[in-house]
């Protein structure tokens, strides 16, 4: 991009943008099941007014945006109450799950430093369903992650295997409520006895369901405690941005109390400039994620979250026992939630994938991983009601499609070069060769995926990291 000399008009960019937009997946149409959490055009222009409102406001300095300290402060307190923390419970507002997550780690991380400085590289235990996020942060932080298996018929958490994977190097147990994968929520109780018994900080990773499961239980679905009122649990990751369908950037980390939240703040004043103390990784920020939060939530109200719920729980329960009607189809567990997984034992995945996506769904296709098979994801959400039917019609046309559809040639030819082959010595060049016969050229994806799914389902995890990270740095280059 060139900026223009004298600039461009407002209808002239506005219809660029729009331009940009065109290929984007429809999410306004109800049949986008991930990534946009869709309350109605009205909820969401409250959100989007509320944002505007406070798109200047700098969260960097709460003193002077005393507006901002004040909406954060009744965010958490909100967050607290909801997750039936007592007063002690203190919380930040963040940008993310991820950004929650970090910070929480971070937080066990330092708290563990001030008592046990003979670890030097402290270990979290993360059950294989906890998302990426931790492995990010452990990453970002110089903490070690020690991956689990799960069950592998419930997909939860095993307690089991998680004790023995402590060591005197451990800091952190998470557990999630639910796991992103397959929608079931880890027997935190246990996670966290075991936590208390060993002295070690326990998370719940609440992002998915911290704030939708208590309105499930309200509902009369029989929802485990996860929460503050485990004894055990030291703190909780719960976005705000998922099922309280608030606009994007809002997520809450809640500490027991501020003994453990201290650790999260960072403070500097060894430099030349202003004071920096922050409670989150960003410094200067927008206000409008928090003020928008605030107002969805408001707007909505507890009676409107419970109507959703309702609405999202009989639609969950239809898809769920539509999908194991389906001759080829089968869940790959029960889903706690609102996240529902499937599997197809003899029909690729990928395949009903592309031939749904090509119909103007967008279901998510996910590699297989220790014991769990490649599958189906889907993130059930309002604007989804009334989508059951038609979707299960066409899942049903798309598992008869893809059955017919042959292997594509390059994951035989990936799978026949992989004998033998020395995947530590694997290439940049190598991997680029791989897409560009994938057809993946100039940070371009084909239009169906199911042959690179298929490709990168067979690949060791550390290559697809390599690959991905090959990939992703060739596609952001200049157009
Ligand atoms: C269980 C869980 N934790 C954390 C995250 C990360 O959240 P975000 O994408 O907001 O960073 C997600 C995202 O889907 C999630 O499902």
């Amino acid at each position: 991009m060139e900026l223009t000399k004298k600039g461009m008009t407002r209808e002239a960019i506005f219809e660029r943008l729009a331009e940009f937009r065109r290929n984007d997946i429809k999410w306004q149409e109800g049949r986008t099941y991930g990534y946009v959490f869709d309350p109605g055009s009205e909820v969401m222009a409250v959100g989007k007014a509320a944002y505007n409102e406070f798109l200047s406001e700098n969260g960097l300095d709460f003193t002077v945006f005393q507006s901002l300290l004040r909406l954060e402060r009744e965010l958490a307190a909100f967050g607290a109450r909801h997750l039936r923390g007592d007063e002690q419970v203190v919380g930040n507002f963040t940008s993310g799950g991820t950004e929650s997550i970090i910070l929480a780690v971070k937080a066990a991380r330092d708290c563990y430093r001030s008592t046990h400085p003979q670890i030097h590289v402290p270990e979290i235990i993360l059950p294989a369903t906890a998302h990426a996020a931790f492995h990010k942060a452990a990453h970002y932080l110089g903490v070690k992650a020690v991956t689990v298996s799960v069950d592998p018929q419930t997909f939860r958490a095993d307690v089991e295997k998680v004790k023995a994977a402590i060591t005197k190097n451990t800091i952190m147990i998470v557990g999630s409520a639910p796991s992103y994968a397959h929608g079931v929520v880890d027997p935190i109780a246990d996670l966290a006895a075991l936590a208390h018994e060993k002295g070690l900080w326990m998370h719940t990773d609440a992002c998915m369901g911290g704030f939708l499961l208590p309105y499930f239980r309200r509902l009369g679905e029989p929802v485990p405690d996860f929460d503050f009122t485990v004894p055990g649990v030291t703190s909780i990751s719960v976005d705000l941005h998922k099922y309280a369908y608030t606009p994007k950037g809002a997520s809450l980390v809640l500490y027991r109390n501020k003994g453990y939240r201290k650790h999260q703040i960072f403070a500097c004043s060894g430099w030349i400039g202003y004071t920096i103390v922050n409670n989150a990784v960003q410094s200067s920020k927008s206000g409008g994620p928090m003020a928008a939060a605030w107002a969805v939530l408001n707007y909505i109200g507890d009676d409107g979250y419970l109507d959703i719920a309702r609405k999202k729980l009989a639609s969950v329960k239809k898809i769920a026992e539509g999908i194991n009607r389906i001759d080829g189809l089968r869940l790959v567990t029960h889903p706690d939630m609102s996240l529902i997984s499937f599997t197809a034992d003899e029909v690729n995945v990928f395949h009903i994938v592309d031939e749904m996506n090509s119909r103007g769904w967008y279901i998510q296709p996910s590699l297989s991983f220790d014991n769990s098979p490649a599958h189906i994801h889907l993130s059930v959400n309002a604007s989804n009601v009334g989508w059951e039917d038609e979707l299960l019609n066409n899942l049903a046309e798309c598992v008869d499609i893809a059955r017919k559809l042959p292997e594509g040639e390059l994951v035989s030819l990936v799978k026949e070069s992989l004998k033998g082959m020395d995947m530590a010595a694997i290439s940049d060049s190598d991997i680029m060769n791989l897409m560009a016969a994938a057809g993946v050229s100039d940070g371009m994806l084909p239009s169906r995926m199911a042959d690179i799914n298929g490709v990168l389902d067979l690949l060791p995890t550390r290559v697809r990291e390599t690959v991905l990270t090959v990939f992703v740095n060739d596609m952001f280059t200049q157009p």
